[in-house]
């Protein structure tokens, strides 16, 4: 079956849809004003984002274990640009909701890249940690699109990609006609995200090269990096590690963010570590 991405995105749109309260505080950052009290008001309007908040700001991502007891504290203390994370990705939980197994790992894989782009970009400083991080957390959300439309028979495509490690997008271009890349980038699009995290997420499969370093393709590199680095080192997102670190000098994307970070165990061990954190975090009492 042949559906043009709009269709696709049109058709999934109701079940992804981004909280509206999420946009609103969006917007509300855009403002250059904006007072904690204003931020905590209408945080506190949607009681699960605001516990979530409080629950990330004291987990052990940040070191302010247990002393952080109301909203003001949590926005005092880890600062307007840390809860713009938090925002995002409790909203990007949402429209990743866990319903089997390869929606657990995708999730997992989305949370590790985040940090994963977050930690390479405070190296390389391609970007604003903000913009690393969210590009990050979304770079791969076009794979729920596919999932969600069940017509796409898009589940066994990710297995395949995942157990045989193939590459998720040559197997989507043979099949639909284009990739998760470009159907993620076009859904930032319809929520109206900014223009440098949509670039970032619809580029991260390119095929970098010294050539083409201009800097929104900077930014797409840098997230191709992280990916790479999850899938390979850390085995989020794929079955299979590999130990050669070698590899990552070799990527493309490396070269043009001028990668160069000579002790690779220490800063895979960093990523590791935060990713738990979060992951230990943002989960739901049940799970
Ligand atoms: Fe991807
Ligand atoms: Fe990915």
């Amino acid at each position: 079956m042949k559906i043009s991405i709009k269709d696709l995105v049109e058709s999934v749109k109701e079940k992804l849809a981004f909280p509206k309260i999420a946009m609103r505080i969006l917007r509300l950052f855009e403002e250059d004003d904006i007072s904690v009290y204003q931020l905590a008001k209408i945080v506190s309007l949607d009681p699960i984002l605001a516990a979530y908040i409080l629950k990330v700001a004291n987990s052990a991502f940040y070191n302010f274990s247990g002393k952080v007891k109301t909203l003001s504290d949590a926005i005092t203390l880890i600062g307007f640009e840390e809860v713009k994370k938090i925002v995002i990705m409790v909203s990007a939980k949402n429209a990743f909701k866990v319903s089997d197994e390869m929606d657990r790992i995708l999730w997992e894989h989305s949370l590790a890249v985040a940090v994963a782009s977050s930690v390479i970009n405070q190296q390389t400083r391609i970007t604003d940690d903000g913009v690393a991080y969210i590009a990050g957390l979304l770079h791969d959300i076009g794979k729920i699109v596919f999932k969600k439309n069940e017509d796409m028979e898009y589940a066994p495509l990710l297995n395949e990609a995942y157990y045989e490690g193939k590459q998720a997008k040559e197997l989507e271009e043979e099949r639909y006609g284009y990739n998760h890349a470009d159907v993620g980038g076009y859904l930032l699009q319809e929520w109206n995200f900014d223009q440098e995290i949509i670039d970032a997420v619809s580029f991260h499969h390119l095929n970098f090269t010294l050539k083409k370093t201009s800097d929104f393709l900077k930014k797409a590199a840098l997230v191709n990096v992280a990916d790479f680095v999850v899938n390979n080192y850390l085995a989020i997102g794929k079955a299979q590690k590999i130990d050669d670190f070698g590899a990552l000098f070799e990527l493309g994307a490396a070269k043009v963010i001028g990668f160069n970070q000579t002790d690779l165990a220490l800063m895979i061990e960093d990523i590791q570590t935060k990713f738990e954190a979060l992951r230990e975090a943002m989960k739901e009492e049940s799970e």
